[in-house]
């Protein structure tokens, strides 16, 4: 009898004891915050890429479908202005077909980090031709004529998007050594993983064609990609972070070879990149103070606002 006692009183032991933490854990891989309380830079740090996944989510969208959140998901704008200028590219069907891929996984990319934290309401963006013609004149150093269309082909839209999930890749490498919670740590690990592959498919695509040139330019598409890297480690101020598709050989993996089909170190580990190098390539003023480029109005949430009040 008293055995029966002792076990009746561990079953409910159990049941009192390994339930409630089962529900926990359970809370957490779901990314709903739960009984647990982030702490406020965890917040921040997971709140300022929704700058660049509105960007992505919105070129994307329009360049594959020809129309962005505003129809497929308006509640993740948070009432936030449209876009400027973007637009259904001309792009052959695989082409197409990857960046529709894209397209679904930034939406899901917003869903993901909104039933996380709060967030903001979608940024001024102008992803206009002429905005990613600047970003390309200054590449070069000198006006493409015509102007760089990003929407004309399908070349040049790679190309276009080269300039992008790049830049939010090293911005999740960059924040993971300052993540505390165990939600956001695991978030930031999976937004990471899809931005990298979105990264390296680009890159393949490019890579493929990498001598051939580009109409009616004569640039190759190995010499865009090196343009534009540059730029970004001029514009970042952050050192070399950054690398085109062929590089000298000592920049290549163990500096044994000139294709560089994906970016990384000495190690060839991904580079990572600080809110305030982000924020100076993506204003494309080189000033985390100075906004512009395509957040014509800047950046928003805590970190990106805290530069532009002290401009
Ligand atoms: C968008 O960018 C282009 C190029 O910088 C500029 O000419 C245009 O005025 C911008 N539009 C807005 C509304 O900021």
């Amino acid at each position: 009898m008293a055995q029966l006692a002792y076990v009746t009183t561990a079953i409910v032991a159990f049941f009192l004891i390994l339930l409630p933490q089962s529900y926990f854990s359970e809370s957490i891989s779901s990314h709903h915050p739960g009984s647990y309380s982030p702490t406020q830079s965890d917040v921040d740090l997971l709140e300022f890429p929704l700058n660049l996944e509105y960007l992505e989510a919105e070129f994307f969208l329009y360049g594959s479908l020809g129309y962005g959140l505003d129809k497929v998901n308006p509640g993740l704008t948070q009432g936030g202005p449209s876009p400027i200028g973007a637009k259904k590219a001309h792009l052959d069907h695989f082409t197409r077909d990857v960046i529709t891929q894209f397209a679904w996984q930034e939406v899901g990319h917003l869903r993901a980090i909104k039933s996380t934290v709060k967030g903001f309401p979608r940024p001024l963006l102008n992803l206009s031709a002429e905005s990613f013609a600047e970003v390309f004149d200054s590449a070069f150093g000198h006006p493409l004529v015509p102007p760089f269309d990003p929407y004309a082909n399908s070349i040049n839209y790679l190309l276009a998007s080269y300039v992008i999930p790049y830049v939010g890749l090293t911005g999740y490498v960059g924040a993971a050594p300052k993540l505390q919670g165990p939600v956001f740590k695991s978030l930031v690990a999976g937004l990471l993983g899809v931005e990298s592959g979105q990264d390296a498919v680009i890159r393949a695509l490019l890579y493929e064609r990498a001598p051939e040139k580009v109409q009616p330019y004569g640039i190759t598409v190995a010499e865009f990609t090196n343009r534009i890297s540059n730029l970004r480690n001029k514009l970042g101020h952050g050192g070399w972070k950054d690398e085109g598709l062929v590089v000298p050989k000592y920049r290549g993996a163990e500096g044994k070879i000139s294709g560089n089909v994906l970016a990384g170190d000495e190690f060839s580990l991904a580079y990572g990149r600080t809110p305030q190098e982000i924020l100076r390539i993506i204003y494309a003023s080189g000033n985390e103070h100075v906004p512009g480029g395509f957040y014509p109005k800047g950046a928003d949430g805590h970190i990106a606002k805290s530069y532009l009040h002290k401009a």
